[in-house]
Protein backbone atom coordinates (compact mmCIF):
# COMPACT_ATOMS: atom_id res chain seq x y z
CA UNK A 1 0.00 0.00 0.00
CA UNK A 2 1.33 3.70 -0.77
CA UNK A 3 0.77 6.11 2.02
CA UNK A 4 0.10 9.70 0.91
CA UNK A 5 0.13 13.01 3.10
CA UNK A 6 -1.63 15.86 2.04
CA UNK A 7 0.35 19.49 3.39
CA UNK A 8 -1.57 22.94 3.37
CA UNK A 9 -4.53 23.18 1.07
CA UNK A 10 -4.44 19.67 0.23
CA UNK A 11 -7.25 18.18 2.30
CA UNK A 12 -8.27 15.43 -0.20
CA UNK A 13 -7.22 13.32 -3.16
CA UNK A 14 -10.27 13.37 -5.40
CA UNK A 15 -9.62 11.46 -8.69
CA UNK A 16 -9.03 8.42 -6.78
CA UNK A 17 -11.52 5.63 -6.25
CA UNK A 18 -12.39 6.36 -2.38
CA UNK A 19 -13.41 3.13 -0.78
CA UNK A 20 -13.92 3.99 3.20
CA UNK A 21 -11.98 6.30 5.92
CA UNK A 22 -10.58 4.52 8.56
CA UNK A 23 -9.60 5.82 12.34
CA UNK A 24 -6.20 3.71 13.41
CA UNK A 25 -5.29 4.15 17.04
CA UNK A 26 -1.62 3.95 17.90
CA UNK A 27 0.16 4.03 21.03
CA UNK A 28 1.78 7.49 20.50
CA UNK A 29 -1.84 8.65 20.31
CA UNK A 30 -4.27 9.78 17.61
CA UNK A 31 -2.81 10.88 13.91
CA UNK A 32 -4.03 13.96 12.65
CA UNK A 33 -7.04 12.29 10.76
CA UNK A 34 -8.78 9.27 9.94
CA UNK A 35 -7.35 7.63 7.23
CA UNK A 36 -8.92 7.59 3.36
CA UNK A 37 -8.53 4.28 1.79
CA UNK A 38 -8.68 4.29 -2.14
CA UNK A 39 -6.96 3.11 -5.11
CA UNK A 40 -5.03 4.12 -8.13
CA UNK A 41 -4.89 2.21 -11.15
CA UNK A 42 -5.87 -1.28 -8.42
CA UNK A 43 -3.30 0.20 -6.26
CA UNK A 44 -4.11 0.60 -2.70
CA UNK A 45 -3.80 4.26 -1.32
CA UNK A 46 -3.85 5.83 1.75
CA UNK A 47 -4.57 9.24 2.15
CA UNK A 48 -3.78 11.16 5.48
CA UNK A 49 -4.22 14.99 5.49
CA UNK A 50 -1.49 16.30 7.85
CA UNK A 51 -2.84 19.11 9.76
CA UNK A 52 -6.68 17.12 10.01
CA UNK A 53 -8.92 17.99 7.19
CA UNK A 54 -9.94 21.05 8.82
CA UNK A 55 -6.90 22.29 9.08
CA UNK A 56 -6.73 22.88 13.23
CA UNK A 57 -3.34 21.25 13.91
CA UNK A 58 -0.47 23.53 13.27
CA UNK A 59 2.86 21.91 12.12
CA UNK A 60 4.77 21.95 15.82
CA UNK A 61 1.65 20.11 17.39
CA UNK A 62 1.63 17.25 14.40
CA UNK A 63 1.36 14.13 16.17
CA UNK A 64 4.36 12.54 13.47
CA UNK A 65 4.78 9.39 15.32
CA UNK A 66 1.38 8.48 15.25
CA UNK A 67 0.60 9.38 11.66
CA UNK A 68 3.81 7.10 10.30
CA UNK A 69 3.22 4.37 12.84
CA UNK A 70 -0.67 4.67 11.24
CA UNK A 71 1.08 4.14 7.86
CA UNK A 72 3.17 1.01 9.20
CA UNK A 73 -0.08 -0.76 10.48
CA UNK A 74 -1.59 0.04 7.44
CA UNK A 75 0.99 -2.03 5.60
CA UNK A 76 2.08 1.05 4.03
CA UNK A 77 5.58 0.51 2.44
CA UNK A 78 6.10 3.99 0.45
CA UNK A 79 5.16 7.68 1.53
CA UNK A 80 4.79 10.22 -1.24
CA UNK A 81 4.62 13.53 1.17
CA UNK A 82 3.30 16.23 -0.37
CA UNK A 83 4.38 19.60 1.36
CA UNK A 84 3.85 23.33 0.78
CA UNK A 85 7.15 25.61 0.69
CA UNK A 86 8.53 28.71 0.65
CA UNK A 87 10.96 29.46 -2.24
CA UNK A 88 14.47 30.39 -1.25
CA UNK A 89 16.40 29.86 -4.64
CA UNK A 90 14.95 32.25 -7.27
CA UNK A 91 14.66 29.59 -9.50
CA UNK A 92 11.90 28.18 -7.12
CA UNK A 93 9.04 30.40 -8.53
CA UNK A 94 5.48 30.04 -6.83
CA UNK A 95 3.87 26.96 -8.71
CA UNK A 96 7.25 25.13 -8.92
CA UNK A 97 7.73 21.33 -7.84
CA UNK A 98 10.32 19.97 -6.30
CA UNK A 99 11.75 16.14 -5.77
CA UNK A 100 13.57 17.00 -3.20
CA UNK A 101 16.99 15.32 -2.10
CA UNK A 102 18.39 16.64 0.87
CA UNK A 103 16.69 18.32 4.31
CA UNK A 104 18.54 20.49 7.10
CA UNK A 105 16.64 20.26 10.17
CA UNK A 106 16.11 23.31 11.88
CA UNK A 107 13.51 22.43 14.56
CA UNK A 108 13.84 22.01 18.23
CA UNK A 109 10.63 20.80 19.89
CA UNK A 110 9.39 17.53 18.39
CA UNK A 111 9.20 14.08 18.92
CA UNK A 112 12.11 12.86 16.58
CA UNK A 113 12.21 9.07 17.05
CA UNK A 114 10.20 5.85 17.78
CA UNK A 115 13.58 4.99 20.07
CA UNK A 116 13.96 6.66 23.32
CA UNK A 117 15.54 3.82 25.32
CA UNK A 118 16.17 1.38 26.43
CA UNK A 119 16.59 0.36 22.74
CA UNK A 120 19.16 2.70 21.03
CA UNK A 121 19.00 3.20 17.48
CA UNK A 122 21.14 5.77 14.94
CA UNK A 123 19.56 5.15 11.76
CA UNK A 124 21.63 6.30 8.51
CA UNK A 125 20.13 9.67 7.29
CA UNK A 126 22.77 10.50 4.37
CA UNK A 127 20.00 10.49 1.91
CA UNK A 128 17.00 11.21 3.79
CA UNK A 129 14.59 10.40 0.85
CA UNK A 130 14.03 7.44 -0.77
CA UNK A 131 16.91 7.11 -3.64
CA UNK A 132 14.96 4.49 -5.45
CA UNK A 133 11.02 6.48 -5.17
CA UNK A 134 12.94 9.95 -6.49
CA UNK A 135 14.77 8.07 -9.30
CA UNK A 136 10.92 6.88 -10.32
CA UNK A 137 9.62 9.98 -10.24
CA UNK A 138 12.68 12.28 -12.22
CA UNK A 139 12.88 9.89 -14.88
CA UNK A 140 9.07 10.14 -15.06
CA UNK A 141 8.97 14.01 -15.48
CA UNK A 142 11.46 13.78 -18.04
CA UNK A 143 9.74 11.61 -20.10
CA UNK A 144 6.31 13.11 -20.14
CA UNK A 145 7.93 16.66 -19.64
CA UNK A 146 5.94 17.31 -16.06
CA UNK A 147 8.66 19.25 -15.48
CA UNK A 148 9.26 18.69 -11.88
CA UNK A 149 12.82 19.72 -10.66
CA UNK A 150 15.20 16.90 -9.74
CA UNK A 151 16.53 18.00 -6.49
CA UNK A 152 16.47 20.81 -3.79
CA UNK A 153 17.19 21.16 -0.26
CA UNK A 154 14.49 21.65 2.34
CA UNK A 155 14.97 23.58 5.49
CA UNK A 156 12.54 22.76 8.27
CA UNK A 157 11.91 24.82 10.65
CA UNK A 158 9.70 24.63 14.00
CA UNK A 159 7.28 27.11 12.77
CA UNK A 160 4.49 28.53 13.39
CA UNK A 161 5.97 31.68 12.74
CA UNK A 162 6.76 32.50 8.99
CA UNK A 163 10.60 33.41 9.10
CA UNK A 164 12.74 36.46 9.14
CA UNK A 165 14.23 38.20 6.09
CA UNK A 166 18.02 37.41 7.93
CA UNK A 167 16.75 33.83 9.22
CA UNK A 168 16.23 33.49 5.46
CA UNK A 169 20.07 34.79 4.55
CA UNK A 170 20.97 32.58 6.45
CA UNK A 171 19.51 29.66 4.99
CA UNK A 172 20.31 30.55 1.68
CA UNK A 173 23.96 30.63 2.58
CA UNK A 174 23.95 27.55 4.31
CA UNK A 175 22.29 25.82 0.80
CA UNK A 176 18.79 25.62 1.47
CA UNK A 177 16.76 26.36 -1.59
CA UNK A 178 13.24 26.08 -0.02
CA UNK A 179 11.59 26.54 3.30
CA UNK A 180 8.80 24.73 5.23
CA UNK A 181 7.60 23.21 8.45
CA UNK A 182 6.78 19.43 8.17
CA UNK A 183 8.92 17.24 6.89
CA UNK A 184 11.07 16.87 9.97
CA UNK A 185 10.41 14.84 11.42
CA UNK A 186 8.35 12.99 9.19
CA UNK A 187 11.05 11.67 7.13
CA UNK A 188 13.20 10.16 9.93
CA UNK A 189 10.66 8.63 11.70
CA UNK A 190 9.35 7.12 8.27
CA UNK A 191 13.31 5.42 7.75
CA UNK A 192 13.11 4.23 11.15
CA UNK A 193 10.02 2.16 10.78
CA UNK A 194 11.68 1.43 7.23
CA UNK A 195 9.30 2.96 5.15
CA UNK A 196 10.65 4.67 1.66
CA UNK A 197 9.71 8.21 1.82
CA UNK A 198 9.42 10.79 -0.75
CA UNK A 199 9.30 14.61 -0.47
CA UNK A 200 7.26 16.48 -3.44
CA UNK A 201 7.54 20.13 -2.35
CA UNK A 202 5.26 22.78 -3.94
CA UNK A 203 6.50 26.10 -3.83
CA UNK A 204 3.62 28.30 -2.93
CA UNK A 205 4.94 31.45 -2.18
CA UNK A 206 8.98 32.78 -2.33
CA UNK A 207 10.29 32.64 1.31
CA UNK A 208 10.45 36.32 3.65
CA UNK A 209 12.43 38.83 2.27
CA UNK A 210 13.30 36.90 -1.21
CA UNK A 211 10.82 39.81 -3.05
CA UNK A 212 9.01 43.19 -0.83
CA UNK A 213 5.83 41.25 -1.33
CA UNK A 214 4.54 40.29 2.16
CA UNK A 215 4.08 36.65 3.14
CA UNK A 216 0.41 35.60 3.60
CA UNK A 217 -0.77 32.11 4.50
CA UNK A 218 -3.58 33.08 1.79
CA UNK A 219 -0.64 33.20 -0.90
CA UNK A 220 0.17 29.28 0.40
CA UNK A 221 -3.54 28.44 0.19
CA UNK A 222 -4.33 29.64 -2.89
CA UNK A 223 -0.81 28.78 -5.03
CA UNK A 224 -1.31 25.05 -3.02
CA UNK A 225 -5.38 24.89 -4.60
CA UNK A 226 -4.08 26.00 -8.10
CA UNK A 227 -1.57 23.38 -8.09
CA UNK A 228 -3.88 20.81 -6.88
CA UNK A 229 -4.71 19.53 -10.74
CA UNK A 230 -1.18 18.85 -11.28
CA UNK A 231 -0.39 16.96 -8.40
CA UNK A 232 -3.15 14.58 -8.89
CA UNK A 233 -1.89 13.90 -12.54
CA UNK A 234 1.45 13.51 -11.56
CA UNK A 235 0.41 10.85 -8.30
CA UNK A 236 -2.29 9.29 -10.65
CA UNK A 237 0.52 8.42 -13.38
CA UNK A 238 3.35 8.08 -10.80
CA UNK A 239 2.13 5.65 -8.17
CA UNK A 240 1.03 2.87 -10.65
CA UNK A 241 5.27 2.88 -11.42
CA UNK A 242 5.33 2.11 -7.45
CA UNK A 243 4.11 -1.66 -7.81
CA UNK A 244 6.52 -4.19 -6.51
CA UNK A 245 9.07 -5.09 -4.18
CA UNK A 246 11.55 -2.49 -3.19
CA UNK A 247 14.90 -1.87 -4.41
CA UNK A 248 16.54 0.58 -2.52
CA UNK A 249 18.32 0.58 1.06
CA UNK A 250 15.15 1.79 3.44
CA UNK A 251 13.65 -1.38 3.34
CA UNK A 252 16.90 -2.63 5.72
CA UNK A 253 17.43 0.86 7.43
CA UNK A 254 17.60 -0.59 10.83
CA UNK A 255 19.47 -3.50 9.86
CA UNK A 256 22.75 -1.94 11.29
CA UNK A 257 21.60 1.14 13.28
CA UNK A 258 20.92 -0.76 16.64
CA UNK A 259 23.48 -0.77 19.01
N1 LIG B 1 8.06 29.34 5.29
C1 LIG B 1 7.83 28.24 6.03
N2 LIG B 1 6.92 27.33 5.69
C2 LIG B 1 6.22 27.52 4.57
C3 LIG B 1 6.41 28.65 3.76
C4 LIG B 1 7.38 29.61 4.14
O1 LIG B 1 7.62 30.64 3.46
N3 LIG B 1 5.54 28.54 2.71
C5 LIG B 1 4.87 27.37 2.89
N4 LIG B 1 5.27 26.76 4.01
Amino acid sequence: MIGVIGGSGLYNLPGFTLKRSLKVDTPYGEPSDEYILGEIDGIEVAFLPRHSSRHNIPPHRVNYRANIWGFKELGVDRIIAVNAVGGINRLLTPGTIVVADQVIDFTHNRQTTFYDGPEVVHIDFTEPFCPEMREVLTKLSEERGLGLLKRGTYICTEGPRLESRAEIEMFRTMGADMVGMTAMPEACLARELQICYLLLAVVTNYAAGITSKPLTTTEVIETMGACTERIKQILSIYIPLLKGPRGCSCKEALKEATL
